[in-house]
């Protein structure tokens, strides 16, 4: 069995304060039913990093791992306001998403900068978060399978069976994680559909298995993002080709996070979805404002 991850994207959400609110109710809410053999990995805007890497220290908690949100394709040079694989590394991270579509779009991140991104991260002994989807237009152009794929063979071009063998990092996680986010899901609170989902991520798999063979895919992992909330996790765990969910929005919550990490057939139940209540209780009201799209009601 694929080792199953569930990802929380903060985006530019949180601060070391609110960082910290999340993480003492996680360690304060123990899991009901936790999943066994699963990969958990908060990405928290990169200053955070080491702060959380630190709590986790102190907290003697191994369950779960940091992640970055993007890393530049050079491993080091004049790059202002970039951050490096290495850096990210030195930090705690051990994972790193790459080709997010915020970054490709508001970034004008190229399908080359991030093959090369991709082997920053090998080299870094970061895992990669790959993420891949097409665009409304796209889809509604029928063009969803040839988008998958241009981008999955450009950013994988230059990894192949010697980059997994030789990879650092932590052995218990897969060795690459590919997201499929169809960009009209994302933040939008339209989830994709499950036989949408589960026909791209049919052609995602079926692509790696070409490429790869099956042995290699069986210990990578593929999940699906786009407005996944506790109400609608199931829908995609519950697909024989998906491995677990990409959490934006709904991981803002340590609670929700939880709820948006169960699965349905038996390998765990995380909790029941419900939002944190402590965690705005404790007078942070941080919810409230990082939720919010109007920084005039930051208080
Ligand atoms: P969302 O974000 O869950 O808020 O749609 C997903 C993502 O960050 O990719």
């Amino acid at each position: 069995m694929r080792t199953p991850v569930y990802i929380a994207n903060w985006k530019m959400f949180h601060s070391l304060e609110t960082a910290d609110a999340w993480l003492n109710w996680w360690f304060t809410h123990p899991l009901i039913d936790p999943p066994g053999n699963c990969a958990t990995i908060v990405c928290p805007p990169s200053p955070l990093l080491y702060p959380m890497f630190s709590e986790l220290q102190r907290w003697r908690h191994d369950e779960l791992r940091l992640g970055g949100q993007a890393l530049h394709h050079s491993f080091k040079g004049a790059f202002t306001g970039d951050v490096s694989g290495v850096a990210l590394w030195s930090v705690g991270a051990q994972a790193v998403l790459v080709g997010h579509s915020e970054r490709r779009h508001q970034h004008k991140e190229t399908d080359d900068q991030i093959a090369e991104m991709m082997r920053q991260a090998y080299l870094c002994g970061l895992m990669p978060m790959l993420c891949i989807g097409e665009t409304q237009d796209e889809r509604d152009s029928g063009d969803t399978v040839s988008v998958l794929v241009r981008q999955l063979s450009t950013a994988l071009a230059s990894i192949d069976a010697t980059t997994f063998a030789h990879r650092q990092g932590d052995p218990d996680l897969p060795t690459l994680v590919i997201a499929y986010e169809p960009i009209w899901a994302i933040g939008t609170g339209r989830s994709a559909t499950a036989p949408l989902a589960q026909e791209a991520l049919a052609v995602i798999e079926h692509w790696l298995i070409e490429k790869y063979g099956e042995v290699e895919v069986g210990k990578m992992s593929l999940v699906y993002g786009g407005s996944v909330t506790a109400d609608n996790v199931a829908t995609f765990t519950a697909l024989p080709e998906c491995d677990g969910v990409l959490v934006g929005g709904a991981s803002l919550d340590p609670g929700q996070f939880q709820g948006s990490s169960s699965r349905d057939d038996g390998a765990g139940d995380w909790g029941d979805g419900r939002a944190s209540g402590e965690f705005d209780r404790d007078g942070r009201e941080a919810l409230a404002w990082i939720s919010s799209s109007d920084e005039s009601e930051r208080p």
